[in-house]
């Protein structure tokens, strides 16, 4: 399984610090936190160690292609930063 050390060095930084759950304002690094070195391997044990994905569960895409190694954002489930909604729901069309 590829992994995010498999990704460019450009890729890793860019999804570094992106905010993944703006229920509970999770980073990336803390989500890759939760994989590398606490060893979560699914969405769940993701909430269990840092809540994200408890909420409204809109990020739980963006927590799964983090645990595949994937940078978080795959455009459908991406979120607008104008109004945090998924971008294909997004209210304000800042997106
Ligand atoms: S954005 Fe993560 S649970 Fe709502």
């Amino acid at each position: 399984m590829a992994t995010i050390l498999d990704m460019p060095a450009q890729t890793r930084t860019q999804s570094a610090d992106t905010l993944i759950c703006h229920c509970y304002q999770v980073t990336a690094s803390s989500i890759r936190e939760a994989i590398d070195e606490d060893d979560a391997e699914t969405i769940a044990e993701v909430t269990r160690l840092t809540t994200a994905g408890s909420g409204c569960g809109s990020c739980q895409c963006r927590i799964q292609r983090l645990i595949a190694g994937l940078p978080a954002e795959c455009g459908p489930c991406a979120l607008c930063p104008g109004c945090g909604h998924i971008q294909t729901l997004c209210h304000c069309k800042a997106a």
